[in-house]
């Protein structure tokens, strides 16, 4: 498409009106409508057309199901990740912003910097998918490496914002991740698509309708100035 057919504030508003939702309500998502965001997620772009993710989509009792195994599992502490992840990834004006989102989110919650009951129960709630009805698990090849992580990023907010457009809520959720083994023994997954190893868990992504009375659902967290991030060279 080499003319813009699109008008840009279309684009500002589905961009800008994605927001990381923390409180959902319980009403599922039609089956058409979530299998139309999927659809058009696929349309995301991929390194030589690599399509590369294995998407698992979890709604109804298999995701109480899921739930409850995440919830045990984060209790006796079994981690298993398969990307690794290190406390101290995030360093300067990155470790900077974390703490800020982490400052919004837990004021909007009234959970203060020392309350590590309030934190611990939020981490609770989130592994219930934030009360999500439905819940996707994005997995790469067994052979992934960072090279293919790009692609599942494409795909993630294609997804994202497709269901944005669709008035569908959502929160991707790095913290499903790290209980890799829980998700696949939940889910009866086994071998991955080439029979050479399990699919690799990246994240994970909440999806459904934003409960609009909670108030985590009305924080807003400021990007970085263009200056900060891009550089033009001409
Ligand atoms: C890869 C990825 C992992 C994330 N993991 C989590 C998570 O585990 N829990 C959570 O509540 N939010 C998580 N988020 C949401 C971010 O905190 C959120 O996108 C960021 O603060 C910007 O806010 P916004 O999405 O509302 O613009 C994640 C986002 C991304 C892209």
């Amino acid at each position: 498409m080499s003319t813009a057919t699109f008008a840009p504030a279309h684009a500002e508003h589905l961009i800008r009106a994605r927001r990381a939702t923390r409180a959902f309500t319980p009403e599922a998502v039609p089956e058409d409508t979530v299998r139309a965001v999927f659809s058009l997620a696929g349309a995301a772009p991929s390194n030589s057309n690599t399509q590369p993710w294995h998407v698992e989509v979890v709604s109804g009792a298999a995701r109480d199901r899921l739930s409850a195994d995440l919830t045990a599992a984060h209790a006796d502490q079994r981690m298993s990740l398969d990307f690794p992840y290190r406390d101290d990834l995030y360093t300067g004006a990155y470790a900077q912003r974390r703490h800020e989102a982490g400052a919004t989110m837990y004021g909007a919650l009234g959970i203060g910097r020392d309350d590590h009951e309030g934190r611990a129960a939020f981490n609770v709630e989130s592994l219930n998918f934030y009360g999500a009805p439905h819940v996707a698990l994005l997995f790469l090849p067994p052979n992934a490496e960072e090279r293919m992580a790009a692609d599942l990023g494409m795909y993630g907010q294609t997804l994202l914002l497709a269901m944005t457009a669709y008035g569908i809520a959502s929160c991707p959720q790095g913290l499903l991740s790290f209980y890799a083994d829980t998700v696949r023994e939940s889910l009866g997954l086994d071998d991955g698509t080439n029979g050479t190893g399990h699919n690799k868990l990246l994240f994970g992504i909440s999806f459904g309708y934003a409960d609009t009375s909670a108030p985590i659902n009305n924080i807003s967290v400021p990007r970085a100035e263009l200056h900060e991030t891009t550089r033009f060279h001409v």
